[in-house]
């Protein structure tokens, strides 16, 4: 490296380094349900997504090796070329039944999604009203559709309201999280949509970490706030949380995914995902509504998991779901917790900012259906002794 180059990149390593913001790759290895090897270590995972722990169910992994045998590996081409096989246009067909809706789309991820999927919609004469902590994937779908983006106070419907109405755009979309990815609170949807009917605006929502989980039929945060199939709303999931897979979907009208079919770029212009993926995506939904135990589960052991926490006096934010964040406020303290709570046989992700907003460092934890009551019993014991030990 030369020039301004090597200035720039060593300038940036630096300034993160110096502030305790360096990030880095770590290799999980060997995993086996929810213990994995790190650093020569064996140690339980309490950050993954793969919150029903369908990534390892064996009728997934089944299903993903008959998706294999039956179609090969790649899909070789873009859906509007050679890349639409049966297992694609069955996997919408499967989503579109589960959440039922009128039509689906499937993306290659969440952030191809995101950023598909504004900027097919929104343009310059558009405004973007969306929550001051959604995920950076909506930000640059934001950013990418050209149009002015106005940020909310987190959760603040009365802000919001404020923006809609001295709004004169000719189109409006209100952006959020479903369940936020950081804080593990939602939105409160029937008075947001409630707004978007009177402000004439539109409300697209990215439930990735809500989808296949939330409300009594685990079709996501729209269900749990009885809102879906309205017509202000867009909801867009992802398969690589809760269906342990990856992958994206949106669900709405049938004009709707018409439309994205032929204006969203990130899915005209990006080779399909592989056919063997959405043949055990479709297993994983099978599995997500037929399984209730499962996610009865989940709800189960994060509600013990965060009123332990509460319990020993940390600050859990407003969580009420399987995201649950430990504010710690101080960067290198929490790196501290974090690598203490890996000493002790737990893997814990310490979050920063920019990730998170500064002076707010935390830990991420998640919870699993597949976690044992003794496996959370130990983690809160780990967190009492480290609590003590930093002074926290
Ligand atoms: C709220 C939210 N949206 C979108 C994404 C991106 O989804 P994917 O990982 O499928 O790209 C994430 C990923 O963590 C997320 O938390």
């Amino acid at each position: 490296m030369t020039g301004f180059l090597k200035d720039t990149i060593e300038g940036f390593l630096k300034e993160r380094r110096e502030r305790g913001l360096e990030r880095s790759l770590s290799l999980s290895a060997h995993r086996e349900g929810l213990w994995v090897e790190a650093e020569g270590r064996r140690v339980r995972l309490f950050c993954s997504n793969d919150y029903l722990g369908l990534s390892l169910h064996p009728a997934v992994k089944e299903a993903f090796i008959e998706g294999v045998e039956r179609y090969g590996v790649g899909s070789g081409a873009s859906r509007l070329v050679t890349g639409t096989q049966e297992a694609h246009l069955e996997l919408e067909e499967r989503i579109k039944r589960f959440e039922k809706a009128e039509a689906a789309l499937v993306f290659n991820s969440g952030w191809h999604a995101n950023t598909s999927i504004i900027p097919a919609l929104a343009d310059r004469t558009t405004e973007l009203f969306a929550d001051r902590l959604v995920h950076a994937s909506i930000i640059d779908g934001a950013i990418l559709s050209r149009a002015t983006l106005r940020r909310y106070p987190h959760l603040d419907v009365d802000r919001l309201e404020g923006m809609l109405k001295r709004s004169r755009a000719k189109k409006r979309f209100i952006l959020t999280d479903g369940v936020f990815s950081m804080d593990g609170d939602t939105p409160p949807l029937k008075e947001m949509l409630y707004l978007a009917e009177r402000y004439d605006a539109h409300l697209i929502l990215d439930d990735a970490h809500g989808a296949g989980i939330m409300g009594e039929d685990g079709r996501g945060t729209h269900s749990f706030y009885g809102v879906e199939g309205s017509e202000r709303l867009i909801y867009i999931g992802t398969f690589g949380k809760a269906f342990g897979s990856c992958g994206a979907f949106v669900v709405g009208g049938r004009e709707l995914v018409d439309y994205l079919v032929n204006a969203a770029r990130g899915f005209i212009f990006s080779t399909a995902l592989p056919p063997a993926v959405c043949h055990a995506t479709i297993r994983a939904v099978d599995i997500v509504e037929e399984d209730v135990e499962r996610r009865r589960r989940l709800k189960e052991n994060a509600a013990f998991l965060r009123e332990g926490l509460k319990a020993l006096g940390f600050d859990t934010l407003g969580s009420h779901t399987q995201v649950i964040p430990l504010v710690v406020g101080d960067n290198r303290k929490v790196v501290t917790l974090s690598e203490g709570l890996f000493k002790r046989g737990f893997w814990v992700q310490p979050i920063r900012p920019p990730t998170v907003p500064e002076g707010t460092a935390r830990l991420r934890i998640t919870v699993s259906s597949e976690h044992r009551r003794e496996d959370i019993e130990e983690l809160l014991k780990a967190m009492e002794e480290l609590k003590d030990e930093l002074k926290l």
